[in-house]
């Protein structure tokens, strides 16, 4: 069996190549070969896949982080996990790379994955704008993380997380991580409870529940990987609020912008569940904000949450 990943923009910058330290070269050869793909999140993967596959070329206009966000949180991860020129910090679900790019501008070896060859493709074009060194890979969290058994300083993921299996992750943290310690940092969007595009989602996870579609809050499953994390000895880092910044939304964009992307609140639901959803919330809507078009105002958070993994020894 071949190795379960391809590599996707092996930039090799001269001048820059002592960046590659044992520990990345090691990271990006691991094999899956003795891996078996796992039953119930196999089947999820390949629909968020594909949803994100769909997605990539819209998913920065739609879902993107506002311009100064990614070198925040590029700088607040530094400092969290007290990164150096050689350490390997491994993203997890890279996504288009907004943040990826502007973790590869630090001085650190950046390894991200993700499982969307067409979000890959998004940052590969991106990455050109760096003649840093970024190692990008094509493979699925469920499985195997393209990185060897104690060599990463620092696991991070924005967003995407809480996509894949809670226990699975939890093992992969500690495996890569470095023998004498390495951190877990989480980044995600904070929105006001009472904002137009939180009671909207809302409004749809409870449509899906009664049409027998439970879905999980992300920052459920986040919270989970972070009790699992503690319940083996790692200790919570203080929740770090990266930035706040305003929002205006209608609840006719928000609709469109689910309509836009596949599936439904990370969902695989069918095109007829999905359009009964969708139709139903604006006619919930109207009701709820007077028209579809109203524009209400709120905040959005960047928060980062993490956990700080004891040495091994
Ligand atoms: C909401 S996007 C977040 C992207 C980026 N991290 C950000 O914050 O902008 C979630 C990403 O996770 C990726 N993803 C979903 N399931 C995955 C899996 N099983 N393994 C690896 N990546 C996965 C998707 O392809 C997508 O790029």
């Amino acid at each position: 069996m071949g190795t379960g990943w391809n590599f996707c923009v092996p930039q090799v910058c001269s001048g820059l190549s002592f960046c590659y330290t044992q520990p990345v070269v090691r990271a990006i050869r691991a094999r899956t070969d003795t891996f078996e793909l796992m039953k119930e999140p196999r089947v999820f993967v390949v629909c968020a896949t594909r949803s994100f596959d769909e997605q990539a070329g819209s998913f920065d206009q739609r879902a993107g982080l506002p311009a100064s966000i990614p070198d925040s949180v590029a700088k607040e991860l530094v400092g969290l996990a007290q990164l150096g020129p050689s350490d390997v910090v491994l993203e997890v679900g890279v996504g288009t790379g907004q943040i990826g790019l502007a973790l590869c501008q630090r001085p650190l070896c950046y390894v991200g994955f993700d499982a969307s060859a067409t979000m890959l493709d998004v940052f590969k074009r991106r990455s050109r704008e760096t003649e840093r060194p970024v190692w990008l890979i094509h493979a699925d969290g469920n499985n195997r993380w393209p990185a060897d058994d104690g060599s990463v300083k620092a696991v991070f993921s924005s967003r995407a997380v809480h996509l894949l299996r809670v226990e699975h992750v939890v093992d992969e943290v500690f495996r890569v991580a470095l023998p004498t310690g390495a951190t877990l940092v989480m980044g995600r969007l904070q929105r006001e409870k009472q904002s137009l595009r939180a009671r909207l989602r809302q409004e749809m996870r409870e449509r899906l529940r009664q049409l027998g579609y439970a879905s999980r809050e992300g920052q459920q499953k986040e919270r989970e990987i972070l009790d699992a994390c503690v319940r083996r000895g790692a200790a919570p880092l203080e929740r770090l609020v990266v930035a706040t910044w305003p929002v205006q939304h209608s609840a006719a964009e928000v609709l469109a912008s689910w309509r836009e992307k596949s599936g439904l609140a990370g969902l695989d639901v069918p095109t007829e569940v999905k359009e009964t959803v969708l139709s139903q919330l604006a006619v919930w809507a109207k009701d709820a904000f007077g028209s579809l078009e109203a524009v209400q105002s709120a905040e959005e958070t960047y928060v980062l949450d993490g956990v700080r993994l004891p040495s091994k020894s």
